[in-house]
């Protein structure tokens, strides 16, 4: 049977994820500070801010790995917020952590078959990463911090996520790595199959990649518009994050 190519693709009226006052933490502490917006399919959005002020908790939290104290998480139409996290993984929603928690003791082979679902195709995973196959039978230990966050990345995609949370994925790596995964973002986001939520330190990077920008200050929501008007106006930057971009 042929997939449904229409099935498939992105609806850009559609909403991949919409947010509605959502407050959460950790245990009692408040660190997300009522928290609404929404995110169309197929769209890119990049989330940046300073250190510290909630970008990863974010993350955490749709995932379902924060203590949400109130509001609501709908993702392709549905309420996740009181799903587990492998329900929510389920429905579709993949994050690469900031941690990039891989198996140093399994393969590569056996980091990527872990977090297979829906019969994702380990050929699939070789082909965004080629690095990752002449590694195959390396152990994750092994690795370059390049390749391990190639195969903390390819090991999301073998879920098959519709939606796809990056955070942080270019720290501390060498430029040619960023560049190269930089075309693989570019490449998925453009395959009609992702909607992306990019959380980047990389002002330009995070201003040349996404078509919406989401700025957060002590876990409250500063600026949310299109990429193009930050822009247009970098003093948006400046203010919100203190980076002048060059
Ligand atoms: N596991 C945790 N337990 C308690 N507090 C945490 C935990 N992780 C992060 N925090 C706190 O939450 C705040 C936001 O952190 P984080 O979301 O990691 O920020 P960012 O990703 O923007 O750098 C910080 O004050 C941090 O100390
Ligand atoms: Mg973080």
């Amino acid at each position: 049977m042929t997939p449904d190519k229409t099935k498939m693709a992105n609806d850009p009226s559609k909403t991949a994820l919409n947010l509605q006052n959502v407050i959460a933490g950790y245990g009692d502490t408040q660190v997300l500070n009522d928290i609404s917006f929404s995110v169309a399919e197929g769209e890119r959005l990049a989330v940046i801010g300073r250190n510290g002020v909630g970008k990863s908790t974010l993350l955490n939290t749709l995932m379902g790995l924060t203590d949400l104290h109130s509001g609501s998480i709908e993702m392709f139409g549905e309420e996740i917020q009181n799903l587990p996290s492998h329900k929510r993984a389920i429905n579709g929603l993949g994050l690469v952590p900031q941690t990039r928690d891989i198996f140093p003791s399994l393969s590569v082979e056996e980091n990527l078959m872990s977090g297979e679902r829906q019969g994702h195709k380990i050929e699939e995973a070789y082909a965004l990463f080629p690095r990752l196959k002449e590694r195959r039978k390396n152990g994750g230990s092994q690795l370059s911090g390049g390749e391990q966050q190639m195969l903390s990345i390819a090991r999301t995609l073998m879920g098959g996520p519709k939606l796809l949370m990056l955070d942080e994925p270019l720290e501390g790596l060498a430029p040619v790595i960023c560049d190269m995964l930089m075309d693989v973002f570019e490449q998925l986001a453009s395959d009609g199959k992702h909607t992306i939520v990019l959380v980047e330190q990389h002002a330009e990077l995070a201003l040349e990649f996404s078509d919406r920008m989401l700025i957060l200050d002590t876990g409250a929501i500063v600026f949310h518009g299109d990429t193009s008007e930050v822009r247009q106006n970098p003093s948006i930057l400046e203010r919100h994050v203190g980076l002048g971009v060059t």
